[in-house]
């Protein structure tokens, strides 16, 4: 457990600024700093820092927060590893109270492998260029050395100890849970030999793990690093840490099934390639890309096993789909993979396949499913609607879910209403984002007053005095002001708005925050003063509303006069800009 006065005063002394550049080049626009969204593809800067409020907002996706929060999302940090890295960046020294025994091991664990994984990936690399025949297989399959060197290439010699020669104590247990090192009953050796060396690289830049592929016809073609505590297969994705400029520059991924792949497109100009790491393709993969990008791509091989791998890959983005995201699928010409393609065929017309061939997720998945059925007969028909129910079901994308559904009763020959209501299509529950529902309702007064503080936190102190009545039912504004409220008691110092958006965030009103965001960013052109007086207006209405509710139910005999609150009563006498907590600028 981090102290939340810690974070607050981290926050106070951080640069968000520095911290966002470190990753994504920024430009001043007055008095903020815009750059094209990382967090999806966009043509024109709507991703704005304020260095003076400490932190980003993106006017086209809403993604928003602290430095804390940008280290999370964009590099994928977890918290506390988010707090240290900040921490270092100004000096200053995290006060953890002690942590368990078992996560201190595990973080000692993952600082060691990580470090032996660098190391070994050095070795590699330095061997690849004393390996004339390492060399030969690579520039034979057209690659240069600066592609090499962008992707650390190296090549891990044949011989069963290399390593010792990187490690001084080649015994040491670390490298055998690194996976770099086998220890059979007898005896220990390396388990890359005699492979061209593919190092898989973190969001972070950290070598995590490997791919080593043979140079001749041997058997396994390749072989990977097995999990560990840095490296999950279902998470992680080959090339996405070198892509991250091009992915950027065009707004697309295309995910494809081989290293080479990825490797052989930028070779040809096509930086935006990542691949699964042998593995299919999981809704946890498309999560993360589709927080760099708004177009994924999948592209497969032209054979059965790529398409085999297409519909794993549909299966998986299912979950993920959301409106204004956009997926979609590229079987390549029978016998090609994207590497054969892309050196045979060149850069245009490799683009051509992805902006005129491949297919959008639903018509995929429409064209799949009316080819495994006979859709001429009643049965045929029957049988596509059932198959394609446990599929669309899982589309929680409102609107593209309803079109989808309007298709499938075309195609099955009966009616939308008939499919929904008789077969029981009713989409699943709503789909987590918030920023994904339809528009929000017309603030009310306690959204507006979050709002306020959010744009000047220091008029929480206006609320302090008060015991704001607790709407009937609670709408997540209300509950997000409440608990800030609650939050900042407990702080000792002054809020901050990247304080408070952090405060907001660790009890889980991310999403709230994001749907209100855009408005924070426009009142941010008042005073605090002008501020002032809003929240005063708010703060009246709540109140005056909840003794307007107690009269009633006064004088229909369920409560007494005592009750109307003393609150109220001051705060209604009380003249608006009369208050000396809040300085203006
Ligand atoms: P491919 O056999 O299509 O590889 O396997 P590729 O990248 O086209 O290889 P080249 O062009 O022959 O060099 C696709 C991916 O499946 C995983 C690897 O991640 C590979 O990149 N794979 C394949 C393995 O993990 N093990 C294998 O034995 C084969
Ligand atoms: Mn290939």
């Amino acid at each position: 457990m981090i102290p939340k006065a810690f974070v607050q005063e981290l926050l106070g002394r951080a640069d968000i600024v520095d911290v966002i550049e470190s990753y994504v080049p920024l430009r001043r626009a007055g008095s903020n700093l815009v750059a094209c969204c990382p967090f999806h593809g966009e043509k024109t800067p709507s991703f704005t820092v304020s260095p003076t409020k400490q932190f980003y907002h993106c006017f086209g996706c809403g993604a928003h927060g602290s430095a804390i929060g940008f280290l999370m999302e964009y590099v994928g940090m977890g918290f506390v590893e988010a707090v240290k890295d900040l921490a270092s960046r100004c000096g200053m020294k995290v006060p953890e109270v002690a942590p368990s025994p078992q996560e201190a091991a595990r973080q000692v664990q993952s600082e060691e492998l990580t470090e032996l994984l660098q190391r070994a990936a050095q070795f590699y690399k330095s061997e690849l260029k004393r390996s004339e025949k390492a060399i030969a297989y690579l520039k034979g399959r057209g690659l240069t050395g600066e592609i090499a060197a962008r992707f650390q290439l190296g090549f891990a010699p044949s011989g069963w100890q290399n390593l010792a020669a990187a490690f001084s104590d080649y015994q040491s247990k670390a490298l055998v849970d690194a996976g770099l090192v086998i220890q059979s009953e007898d005896k220990r050796y390396d388990r890359f030999r005699d492979r061209i060396m593919f190092p898989i690289i973190s969001l972070r830049g950290q070598v995590i793990g490997f791919g080593g592929r043979v140079l001749d016809a041997a058997e396994p073609k390749y072989l990977n690093s097995p999990e560990t505590a840095l490296f999950e297969k279902g998470r992680e994705l080959y090339g996405l840490f070198q892509a991250r400029q091009a992915i950027r520059d065009t707004g697309r991924i295309v995910v494809v099934e081989g290293y080479m792949d990825v490797v052989a497109l930028a070779q040809y100009g096509i930086g935006y390639a990542v691949a699964t790491l042998g593995t299919a393709t999981t809704a946890s993969h498309l999560q993360k890309l589709l927080r760099h990008t708004d177009e994924v791509v999948f592209c497969f091989d032209g054979d059965a096993a790529g398409r085999r791998a297409a519909w794993r890959a549909l299966e998986g983005s299912l979950t993920q789909l959301r409106d204004g995201k956009q997926i979609k699928f590229l079987l390549l010409p029978e016998a090609d993979d994207p590497d054969s393609f892309v050196r045979r065929e060149g850069k245009a017309p490799f683009e051509r396949l992805l902006t005129e061939t491949a297919l959008p997720l639903s018509t995929f998945a429409l064209k799949e499913l009316t080819a495994r059925a006979d859709m001429g007969s009643a049965e045929g028909r029957a049988r596509f609607v059932q198959e394609a129910k446990p599929l669309v079901k899982q589309i929680s994308a409102p609107i593209l879910g309803l079109m989808i559904r309007k298709r499938v009763a075309e195609l099955g020959g009966i009616s939308q209403a008939e499919l929904e209501e008789r077969l029981e299509w009713r989409p699943t529950s709503p789909p987590v984002a918030a920023s994904q529902r339809a528009p929000r309702r017309a603030p009310d007064a306690y959204a507006r007053l979050l709002e306020r503080i959010l744009a000047e936190p220091k008029l929480i102190a206006e609320l302090l005095p008060l015991t704001l009545p607790s709407p009937p039912a609670r709408s997540a504004e209300a509950s997000a002001l409440f608990d800030l409220i609650e939050e900042y008691r407990t702080l000792d110092g002054e809020l901050t708005v990247a304080g408070a958006i952090e405060l907001l965030r660790g009890r889980g009103h991310g999403v709230t925050v994001q749907s209100l965001m855009s408005v924070v960013h426009e009142l941010q052109r008042f005073s605090a003063e002008e501020l002032l007086v809003e929240v005063r207006g708010s703060v009246r209405t709540l109140l005056s509303e909840a003794d307007e509710a107690r009269r009633v139910q006064f004088m229909e005999g369920v409560s007494s006069p005592a009750e109307l609150s003393e609150e109220a009563r001051t705060l209604l006498t009380r003249a608006p800009a009369a208050s000396s907590t809040v300085k203006s600028h």
